[in-house]
């Protein structure tokens, strides 16, 4: 365990870099490692859950090297040679590598096993395992389905076509990449729209792919046996990370902050118009294109938030936002409302309940309901902040969110262990004390 306190800094001034974002540097590896050739890739997120990506990759045979901060080489196998991993592969506290290397390995002729630390040893992989099963895919796990848990391929596996039961990218893209391996049409229908990065990526890499809206669904088919041509990449900066950013510089009075390099993919940025809707001041500059996806700079500005009533139709747009989105909610006016949130308490830890521990343990006004969290918010005046530290059950963005109520706090906030940021966000620490530090800023 790693304890720090975090006490009020001041304001946020000057300007930040967000690193690369989490769920493109993952299928960056998974995709160069599947294409023939070389893939090179910068800016990629150096953070532990994409580290257990790359070691998961070399062990099924590609060659991943670091030659520069951010910039990596892929030499790919090809689609179809993944090679059988002699050892279980460590996920760590990494939901998207394990669920996502599920997909490759379901279609491949191979088996594998995959362990992980206590936050993603209660986490279900029921989800991804039903459709792979369909596929042809056999497991074994444990209890609950859960972690450590063995894939046995399935080749050829059977292409299917599957209805997402919950809007999952994480279970969308599993199924896609198994369907990479698979002859015919893989076809994966999404009710509810999640991160596209998977779509666009594939396509990047030359597979075929088809999106289509009907009645109201995302409707996306994949042509199988696909041959992937190795691409260079630039991973443009994580919204995720930039929300802890976004949300310290609206909450603390004379902050200013420019958050450089913020990926604003539509199916990422539901934080974003759900902060300008309580009134928060975040102008885009210079509004660009990195790798495929739209980016911008972004001027954030103290402002005076205003309680809302959250739309669950946005939730998939801002599903890892939410734990920081309620720090933001605590020192608004007047009341936040939120529902429709079942899936965050299967994250890294339950969010919901955790958020509401943590939040009430700094001062906030909070009630649980089964899929959301109520908080009357303090209408900008600080939290107390804690007396003990509070439990961010290995949750790397319980830590950020809980770090950014404490640069609004009196007291300050003690987190329990900050060692889990590093998964995401290794810098965070780093970072935050170079927008505080108000010699460095202008
Ligand atoms: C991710 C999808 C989301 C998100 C996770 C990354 C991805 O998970 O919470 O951090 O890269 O596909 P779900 O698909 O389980 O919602």
């Amino acid at each position: 365990m790693r304890p720090r306190r975090f006490r009020p800094a001041g304001s946020l001034r000057g300007e930040i870099r967000v690193p690369g974002d989490k769920s493109i540097s993952h299928r960056s590896i998974m995709l160069g490692a599947l294409a023939v050739g070389e893939t090179r890739v910068t800016g990629l997120l150096e953070g532990e859950d994409v580290l257990a990506t790359a070691a998961a990759m070399r062990a099924m045979g590609a060659t991943v090297e670091r030659s520069d901060i951010g910039e990596w080489s892929v030499h790919g196998v090809g689609v179809g040679s993944l090679l059988q991993p002699e050892a279980p592969l460590d996920m760590g506290n990494s939901g998207t590598s394990t669920r996502l290397l599920m997909g490759l390995v379901a279609s491949h002729a191979i088996s594998a096993t995959f362990i992980g630390d206590a936050s993603l040893s209660k986490r279900p992989m029921g989800r991804v395992m039903e459709p792979l099963g369909l596929m042809g895919a056999a497991f074994e796990a444990s209890e609950g389905g859960r972690l450590p848990l063995t894939v046995r391929g399935a080749f050829p596996a059977v292409p299917i076509e599957y209805r997402l039961p919950v809007a999952s990218a994480q279970v969308k893209s599993a199924i896609l990449l198994a369907g990479l391996n698979t002859p015919g049409v893989t076809t994966v229908i999404e009710p509810v729209p999640t991160r596209d990065h998977s779509e666009r990526m594939l396509r990047g890499f030359g597979a075929q792919l088809s999106v289509d809206e009907v009645k109201g669904e995302r409707v996306i088919r994949l042509h199988g046996e696909a041959e992937l041509k190795p691409q260079v990449i630039e991973v443009p900066g994580d919204p995720s990370s930039a929300a802890f950013f976004i949300v310290a510089a609206l909450v603390v009075p004379g902050s200013k902050l420019l958050v450089r390099n913020v990926g604003l993919n539509p199916t990422r940025a539901g934080l974003i118009e759900v902060l300008r809707d309580m009134g928060g001041r975040i102008e885009e500059v210079d509004r660009r294109e990195v790798g495929g996806e739209p980016v911008a700079d972004l001027l954030v500005s103290h402002s005076a938030l205003t309680g809302i009533t959250v739309d669950p139709a946005v939730a998939p747009s801002m599903i890892d936002e939410f734990p920081v989105f309620f720090v933001a909610a605590a020192l608004a006016e007047g009341r936040t409302v939120t529902s429709g949130l079942d899936e965050l308490r299967v994250k890294e830890s339950d969010r919901l309940s955790v958020m509401a521990a943590a939040l009430a343990a700094a001062g906030a006004r909070v009630s649980e309901s089964e899929d959301g969290l109520t908080i009357d918010g303090t209408g900008g005046e600080p939290l107390a902040g804690t007396d003990g530290a509070i439990a961010t059950h290995l949750d790397h963005r319980i830590a950020m969110s809980m770090a950014v109520a404490g640069l609004a706090s009196v007291r300050g906030v003690e987190v329990d262990d900050t060692r889990p940021i590093a998964t995401s966000f290794p810098l965070f620490e780093e970072l935050l004390a170079k927008a505080t530090d108000s010699e460095a800023a202008q």
